[in-house]
């Protein structure tokens, strides 16, 4: 298959735009610079990178970590022209769903892909997936406190399921704790600090299931590798 076509055909850009990148220099193939329009490679071995990112052929699924960042909204399109996480993932050339929502004001893991069946599973409640996430609250979090946490704290849609919670750094003025959830309701880390009595002041949600943040930039994305993929199917039983 010819590169451009390869690139087009992988959502990349448009064929055109593929030999323009292809003459920019911007394209690899197998680790090597290829800028002679027309040259052929075999999509089921040969490895293509544009701006050193590899491409995934047209019929394989694409996975991304994004490490949002506050300010931006976990949807596609946003009616009122707010920043969203589709606009920081746009240069992967594909279409892609969040799995599950952030908040506006978190910032942290999240999930994009176009593969359906995984994103379901990964988000419903029934498959448990952990979620984990660094809170900073005001004030010094008691014993007490990160114990009913862990227990269950009753909220206005029911008492929350048992959860991992770990004080991480308590100085005078505030305190850092991780959560590990195996729910999703919406605003949950907030609401269960808030209902005992520590507002959040930061929230970031660091690892979802097998994969963690550590490493990515903020307003960064990179595809997940093949091992990361494996290990998501098989989180919630799928190959
Ligand atoms: N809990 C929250 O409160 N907000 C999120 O974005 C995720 C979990």
């Amino acid at each position: 298959m010819r590169l451009q076509k390869f690139l087009s055909a992988a959502g990349v850009a448009s064929r055109r735009a593929a030999e323009r990148l292809i003459a920019a220099g911007r394209v690899k193939v197998n680790g090597t610079t290829v800028t002679k329009m027309g040259f052929v490679i075999n999509p089921a071995v040969d490895i293509v990178e544009v701006d050193n990112r590899p491409v995934r052929p047209a019929d394989e699924k694409e996975y991304i970590l994004l490490n949002k960042p506050a300010g931006f909204i976990t949807t596609l399109a946003d009616p009122y022209g707010r920043p969203t996480v589709a606009e920081l993932a746009k240069d992967s050339g594909r279409r892609v769903f969040p799995v599950g929502r952030l908040d506006m004001d978190t910032s942290g893991l999240l999930l994009l892909t176009d593969d359906g069946k995984l994103a379901h599973r990964l988000a419903h409640p029934s498959y448990g997936v952990e979620k984990e996430y660094i809170a900073r609250v005001k004030g010094r979090l008691p014993a007490e406190t990160l114990r009913r946490l862990a227990e269950g704290i009753k909220l206005a849609d029911g008492i929350t399921a048992p959860a991992v919670v770990r004080l991480i750094k308590s100085t005078g003025s505030s305190s850092t704790v991780s959560l590990i959830l195996k729910e999703g309701r919406n605003r949950q880390v907030r609401r269960m600090l808030e209902a005992v009595g520590y507002p959040v002041i930061d929230l970031k949600r660091v690892r979802f299931g097998s994969i963690k943040l550590s490493g990515l930039k903020e307003g960064h994305w990179r595809r997940l590798t093949g091992e990361e993929i494996k290990s998501l199917k098989e989180l919630v039983g799928l190959r």
